[in-house]
């Protein structure tokens, strides 16, 4: 297997990611463990965020219908990704807006053929304005790396633009509040193919019921504008840091990514 380095993880990050994800021999994706038992139905397993304390919403500027239906007037008139980011700057239906530093819109290529989609900032985005630039960031930069790619390859934004409070999970009103802006960055940045990184941003996005361990590494379909885009919703690095032992699902699934960008071709818009 070949490993290409980019700007924003050396070829000993990446390795190590690799290593981690369980890569030690270039054989075959899928290990055959001839001597093994029958497996046993695994428990279902909670993604960590389910369990991060929730903090009461402080409530939404208007009421959450009218503040939805007002996004959606204003994401529709943005006509391209600098007007879009500007009508959003100048929202005030999100809560959020109100406690966190500053509007974290979006970090890497807008031209990319692969636009990811994480949950909200955290504090470190939060602080410098732009998405995944923290620890799970800099995960997210190696996972990338080992596929070749890294943010000029991709475009990165989050379901929701303004950091929660303490981190908390994004309620499901704020989500619905953003939702039609993050809808129109998509539409805007068009890309080929749709990666959503962790549970609310794959269920919102994808409209799924199951967890992310059971959505993860599937191809889905996300239409906006009338364009269908194939998406595959991932593991999220912070979730990754968190249960490190499930990095070779993480590694899977970018392998699919890689794949599915080579079987596309060169880029569909
Ligand atoms: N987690 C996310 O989902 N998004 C970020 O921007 C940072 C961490």
């Amino acid at each position: 297997m070949s490993v290409i380095a980019s700007e924003t993880a050396s070829p000993r990050q990446i390795l190590e990611f690799l290593l981690a994800a369980g890569v030690d021999l270039p054989l075959g994706d899928e290990p055959v463990n001839r001597l093994a038992p029958p497996p046993v139905p695994a428990a279902p397993v909670r993604e960590a965020t389910e369990t991060k304390p929730q903090i009461v919403a402080a409530p939404a500027l208007a009421g959450p219908e009218e503040a939805a239906a007002n996004a959606r007037e204003i994401a529709k008139a943005a006509l391209d990704l600098e007007a879009l980011r500007a009508a959003l700057d100048a929202f005030d239906g999100c809560a959020l807006k109100k406690t966190a530093s500053r509007l974290v819109f979006a970090d890497g290529n807008p031209k990319a053929r692969i636009m990811i989609i994480g949950e909200a900032p955290g504090r470190d985005e939060d602080e410098i304005g732009r998405p995944f630039v923290g620890r799970a960031g800099q995960l997210l930069d190696k996972m990338l790396a080992a596929i070749g790619l890294d943010r000029t390859s991709v475009y990165i934004a989050n379901t929701v633009p303004w950091r929660p409070p303490g981190n908390r999970t994004p309620t499901p009103q704020e989500i619905a509040v953003c939702m039609p802006f993050i809808l129109r960055q998509i539409e805007l940045a068009a890309p080929d193919i749709l990666v959503t990184m962790g549970a609310p941003s794959s269920q919102t996005l994808l409209n799924q019921k199951d967890g992310i361990l059971r959505l993860r590494g599937r191809w889905l379909s996300f239409t906006v504008g009338g364009r269908a885009i194939p998406a595959i919703p991932m593991l999220h690095p912070a979730y990754l840091l968190r249960s490190p032992a499930q990095k070779n699902l993480a590694w899977r699934d970018l392998r699919a990514l890689k794949a599915k960008l080579e079987a596309l071709g060169p880029r569909q818009a």
